[in-house]
């Protein structure tokens, strides 16, 4: 097979990673930048340039687009999509995850358990807002954040108030969410491939921090999750029309909740820790499923996307 990896930067860890894999299974694999490319719109004959040249097609693209580029990434991605490439996760579904409030909003349609959750817009509702969701100890979260920037605790009414009105001088969009006290600040990283959870590690906050992420100094191990949460996850992903997903879980006392699906999860943190090829099973899914799509490719336009809500 042909595979391009759609990112910025190809030496970060999962896309060494997944061209490592690519190419011990015969594939050839590119990294192309989605910034470099420019494309022609056109229902005939829709092409990608990149650098001074127009793109063969590839039989499969893997998207691994930063939140910087979002708009942009996902754009090209759709290109791709349009030229009849079997795209591991599609751009509907991709900028549907970037959107946390449009995800949760999702999750909830469907059942799925979640720390509860509010958001507004005018300031004039905030008392009201962290009454909504249970009063203080809360979390404010920027709609847009990643990584854990844009996560705040706040242990009472007044430190609440204070962070949401700051956020929203600056204009930002916000979550104001129940705080899971009990979780400590672990959660679970559930790496859903197709319909199953393939690999989990519990993620611990540093000391003196609430949120687990990796990037603020969290510490990962392996950890056995149980079947409800496993459902959970994969139910998640599928909700997201995720072929591949990141999806997070907190250990509430009420049971397991969905905080987050993530549509580029990072390969290093979770393969480490668990010692798994995890990039071998995204390259061999695009094996077994490539074909479903390029069967039905022969109008150009390949919708392999699910049904948009
Ligand atoms: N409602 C919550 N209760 C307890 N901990 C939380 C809650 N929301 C987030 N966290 C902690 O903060 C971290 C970052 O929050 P998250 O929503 O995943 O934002 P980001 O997209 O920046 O990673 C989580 O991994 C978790 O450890
Ligand atoms: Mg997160």
């Amino acid at each position: 097979m042909k595979i391009a990896i759609l990112s910025r930067d190809g030496s970060l860890y999962s896309c060494e990673r997944l061209r490592e894999a690519a190419t011990e299974r015969r594939h050839s694999i590119e990294i192309i930048d989605p910034l470099s490319c420019y494309m022609n719109i056109n229902s005939a004959a829709p092409s990608v340039h990149y650098r001074g040249r127009q793109l063969d097609r590839y039989d499969a693209v893997i998207p691994r687009i930063g939140t910087a580029i979002t708009f942009y990434g996902t754009a090209v991605l759709r290109q791709f999509e349009m030229l009849g490439s079997f795209v591991l996760n599609n751009a509907v579904a991709v900028i549907r995850a970037r959107d946390k409030l449009h995800s949760l909003q999702l999750l909830a349609r469907q059942g799925i358990d979640l720390p509860i959750t509010g958001f507004a817009h005018s300031p004039d509702d905030t008392g009201d807002l962290i009454k909504m969701v249970g009063g203080a100890p809360l979390v404010v979260k920027l709609v847009e954040g990643t990584q854990g920037i844009g996560v705040v605790l706040a242990e009472t009414q007044q430190a609440a108030e204070s962070v949401i009105d700051a956020f929203r001088g600056l204009n930002a969009h916000i979550l104001v969410q129940e705080y899971i006290r009990e979780a400590e600040g672990k959660d679970i990283r559930c790496l859903v491939i197709g319909d199953r959870v393939v690999a989990a590690i519990e993620r611990q906050a540093k000391p003196g921090d609430f949120r687990s992420n990796l990037h603020r100094g969290g510490s990962a191990n392996r950890v056995q999750i149980s079947s409800q949460e496993r459902a959970i996850a994969v139910k998640a992903a599928k909700t997201l029309g995720l072929n591949v997903a990141g999806v997070d879980i907190l250990r509430a006392k009420r049971g397991p909740l969905v905080m987050e699906v993530n549509a580029s999860p990072g390969l290093e943190g979770i393969e480490t820790t668990t010692g798994l090829d995890i990039a071998g099973m995204m390259i061999e899914f695009i094996e077994q499923h490539r074909h479903a799509v390029s069967r039905s490719a022969g109008n150009r336009v390949v919708n392999n996307s699910p049904k948009p809500y």
